[in-house]
């Protein structure tokens, strides 16, 4: 039987984070063996709010290079850069006509950034959900390791794959969200406000760039209140949140040291985060390494991203010669 078909794009703003590793890198490295995958940077989108050009090919570089180090095997899956698969301008042009300003205005993300930066409502911004339907459909990919911010986007895409198999001919496959298990693995930041992220708190994020006197300062920071005085007793969202990135970097023997040593009153919690601190390093230096030597060598770098768009522009063109034929543009 033939593998079934993947895509996942990797915003190329911003450093990638634990966050990011746990929630989409992790997923598809253990993706790759098992599923035909198309993983792409996507600068297009990241154009809707104006980088500076220097910075452009810099960023695209990072993120592959860093996915790469964290495992990624260009070998087995197509890593590619969505500008050089010009098709899927094309379908997003087709797609454009099945889809409704007024569905486009009600996207939450849509009527977010209307609110965060209202001098730069365009129409890139708008029809974004266009865009990554077109990065999904054009090949025929059925799953699409995403988080759940990106659901209502997904169902677009499924609509307009209906939408267009009604009008002109089975052709798109519904693509559906992908994650391992039902819980997303969520990697909360070191100051107990919500999630490690690109922007925010850079400070209580822990990014795969980071050297690691920066991992320890980070560390040791992190908000942990004081001892605990009575035996067995509830953990505050801090210390939940100590225990949770631990649980994600650490020995399980020693985890369940620690919660001994919570629970008995005995813990300090500076040696807690000293512990934690050395072993996000143990886990982040390899890949920062890793990637740094690859940003080094940009022609490997180039070599792997133009084969990556070469294996994409197959399997793009089939689909978009079955697009066009089903439309009607079949004119020689
Ligand atoms: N919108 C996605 C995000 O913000 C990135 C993305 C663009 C994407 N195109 C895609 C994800 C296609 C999956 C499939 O993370």
């Amino acid at each position: 039987m033939s593998k079934q078909i993947v895509v996942s794009g990797i915003r190329s703003t911003g450093f990638l984070h634990l966050g990011n590793y746990f929630g989409a890198i992790h997923n598809y490295v253990k993706m790759q063996n098992d599923y035909n995958c198309y993983f792409f940077v996507a600068d297009y989108h990241s154009l809707t709010t104006h980088p500076d050009p220097k910075d452009l090919k810099q960023h695209v570089f990072r993120v592959a290079a860093e996915n790469i180090a964290s495992g990624l095997d260009p070998e087995k899956v197509a890593l590619y850069v969505q500008s050089d698969v010009p098709e899927i301008l094309e379908l997003y042009f087709l797609l454009n006509t099945l889809t409704y300003k007024g569905e486009l205005e009600k996207v939450p993300t849509f009527k977010e950034k209307v609110r965060s930066q209202p001098e730069n409502v365009n129409a890139g911004l708008l029809t974004y959900p266009v865009l990554m339907a077109a990065d999904i459909l054009i090949h025929r990919a059925v799953k699409v390791p995403v988080g759940k911010d990106q659901e209502q986007h997904l169902e677009m895409a499924r609509n307009m794959a209906n939408r267009f198999n009604n009008r002109y001919g089975e052709l798109f496959p519904e693509p559906y969200p992908f994650n391992f298990g039902s819980e997303l693995i969520k990697v909360p930041s070191l100051d107990g406000n919500g999630k490690m992220s690109k922007s925010e708190n850079i400070n209580a994020t822990i990014y795969l760039a980071d050297d690691d006197e920066t991992i320890r300062k980070k560390t040791m920071k992190a908000k942990s209140g004081l001892s605990p005085e009575q035996p067995n007793s509830s953990m505050t969202d801090d210390i939940q949140n100590l225990f949770s990135l631990m649980r994600l970097m650490t020995d399980e023997i020693i985890v369940a040291q620690y919660e001994a040593a919570y629970a008995d009153c005995s813990i300090r919690f500076g040696d807690m985060k000293k512990q934690l601190a050395e072993d996000m390093i143990r886990f982040v230096a390899p890949i920062r390494e890793r990637a740094a030597d690859l940003q080094k060598d940009e022609v490997r770098l180039q070599r792997i991203l133009k084969e990556g768009a070469e294996k994409a522009r197959a399997s793009a063109s089939e689909t978009l010669k079955a697009t066009r034929k089903l439309i009607g543009i079949n004119y020689y």
